[in-house]
């Protein structure tokens, strides 16, 4: 499990990663995440999971263990350099995304300004996260088919409501078990390995 705080140590390790896969146009992402975005420093979510400097980048470092463990353990072969490009980059829509406002807080009957993390900024195009990420890591390099899969369906049945798309995913998840085992491993690293800071 990787805490938030250990921010340098993730860092090195989700760098190594994914320089790991020599995927071409890994070099020119990786230079975008450190001069262009707070994706390093970035939390990953508002208040739900690992809302903390570092969160976002520890979010996808458990989501790779767990993603490795449930394949292991369901015996699904995948290229590793795929499991560690959905893993890491998953949820890279997030950078530049969130901010820290100040709110006023009532703490023991005492008005009090708190820091609050917000996503106030607009959403340009307004796509669902999942499809904002595969959009920005196409601009580097081109995803494999069951990569793109694997991040367009890691919100499950929380990705959409409509027909078509849970007839979609009820096939996805039948025909490509490591899509299903990926959601699942999103879930874990939310639920089992995160925190939520008040
Ligand atoms: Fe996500
Ligand atoms: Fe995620």
């Amino acid at each position: 499990m990787h805490k938030p705080e250990a921010q340098e140590e993730n860092k090195r390790v989700f760098v190594d990663l994914l320089k790991s896969t020599q995927r071409k146009g890994i070099d020119l992402l990786l230079e975008y995440l450190e001069t262009k975005t707070d994706f390093y420093s970035a939390p990953a979510s508002t208040r739900y999971h690992n809302n903390c400097v570092g969160g976002l980048l520890a979010h996808t470092l458990n989501v790779y263990e767990n993603f490795k463990n449930l394949l292991a353990l369901r015996g699904i072969e995948m290229a590793e350099e795929s499991v560690v490009i959905v893993a890491l980059l998953h949820d890279i829509c997030k950078c530049n995304y969130y901010v820290l406002e100040q709110r006023n807080k009532k703490i023991n009957g005492k008005w009090e300004q708190v820091s609050v993390w917000s996503n106030t900024k607009s959403v340009s195009p307004p796509l669902p996260h999942s499809y904002r990420s595969i959009r920005m890591i196409q601009q580097f390099f081109r995803l494999t088919p069951q990569e793109e899969l694997c991040i367009y369906y890691h919100m499950g049945p929380y990705g959409g409501e409509d027909y078509e798309y849970r007839g979609l995913l009820q096939k996805v998840n039948t025909d490509y078990p490591e899509s299903l085992l990926f959601y699942t491993a999103d879930l874990f690293s939310t639920y089992l390995d995160e925190e939520t800071f008040e």
